[in-house]
């Protein structure tokens, strides 16, 4: 049955000039059928560098609209368009329009986890993996930081910047605690402790490493550790293990699943490249204006 599926899914794949780019957090059978994998900023980079008619875009809405705004020639497919990101959904126009108005003189950076809309309203858009760098980049004036205020306030702790931070949060990483990591630590001393910057401040502060999805790869290429505590969506430990069998990897808690990102199916992705749906599509205004942001973003990459 799922190599019947496989099978269709390569051969329509063909058929359509198609390519299949797939989040570190997805169901491990959609990472494997995926031309290529990883976080948000290479999949942003990847949707620009690959050469094809149609991107099916395995992860949820905001990372769809991300390719289709930075490659609009190309039809972008969302195999589930109710996938949707809590955190991006926690800040909107509204809430972007009233922090502009009490901070006039300022610049406005959204994390990528976020709207179209509030990308367009943005002078620049970052992930997890260069949101340092772009704050670093930024001289002077106060920074609107929106919409995470675990990643927002990481950076401002490392940058030292004067940054005003929204009250967003993912509610997923939120089931991550110290407490967790301390009884793991206690079990395993010599355990390197990394952990995604959308997790809370005390999680942050207790990890040896804070990085996006796919820089845990290159943390654990760096050391000869054994045994890692992943402070992340579960998805990310199927990679992991994968590309590092003589290590081990384990989570401070096994609840901490993304329900959006399991929503694609390799069902979906064959329907979806049957189908030509749910194509993303977006105001031409919108679009122009958050272009600018997200090019803005990969100067930093
Ligand atoms: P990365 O860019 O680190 O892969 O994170 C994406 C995300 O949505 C985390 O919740």
């Amino acid at each position: 049955m799922k190599d019947k599926l496989i099978e269709q899914i390569v051969k329509l794949k063909k058929d359509r000039n198609a390519v299949i780019l797939a989040h570190n957090y997805q169901l491990p059978e959609v990472q494997e059928i995926a031309d290529a994998t990883g976080d948000s900023l290479e999949l942003a980079r990847k949707a620009t560098q690959i050469d094809c008619d149609v991107i099916v875009f395995c992860g949820v809405s905001f990372m769809g609209e991300t390719a289709h705004i930075l490659s609009p020639k190309k039809t972008v497919l969302l195999p589930e368009p109710s996938a949707g990101c809590p955190l991006a959904d926690m800040v909107d126009l509204e809430d972007l329009h009233t922090m502009k108005e009490e901070h006039p003189d300022s610049i406005t950076i959204c994390y990528v986890n976020s709207s179209a809309e509030v990308k367009a309203e943005s002078d620049i858009c970052c992930t997890s993996a260069n949101a340092v760098k772009v704050v670093q980049s930024l001289n002077g004036k106060p920074i609107i930081f929106v919409p995470c205020r675990h990643l927002g306030g990481y950076v401002k702790r490392v940058t030292g910047k004067d940054l005003i931070l929204a009250r967003g949060f993912c509610p997923t990483h939120h089931r991550i605690s110290t407490n967790q990591i301390e009884a793991l630590k206690e079990k395993m001393p010599d355990a390197v402790v990394m952990v995604h910057p959308e997790c809370k401040t005390d999680v942050i502060e207790a990890a040896d490493h804070v990085c996006s999805t796919s820089q845990m790869f290159r943390v654990v290429e760096q050391t000869t550790a054994k045994r890692f505590i992943v402070g992340t969506e579960l998805g990310m430990l199927y990679p992991l293990k994968k590309k590092f069998p003589d290590r081990e990897f384990f989570p401070p808690s096994d609840d901490c699943v993304c329900p959006n990102m399991k929503k694609t199916t390799l069902e979906k992705v064959l329907r979806s490249l049957e189908t030509m749906e749910h194509r993303v599509e977006l105001d031409s205004d919108v679009r122009r204006r958050a272009l600018r942001s997200l090019e803005r973003m990969l100067e930093h990459a």
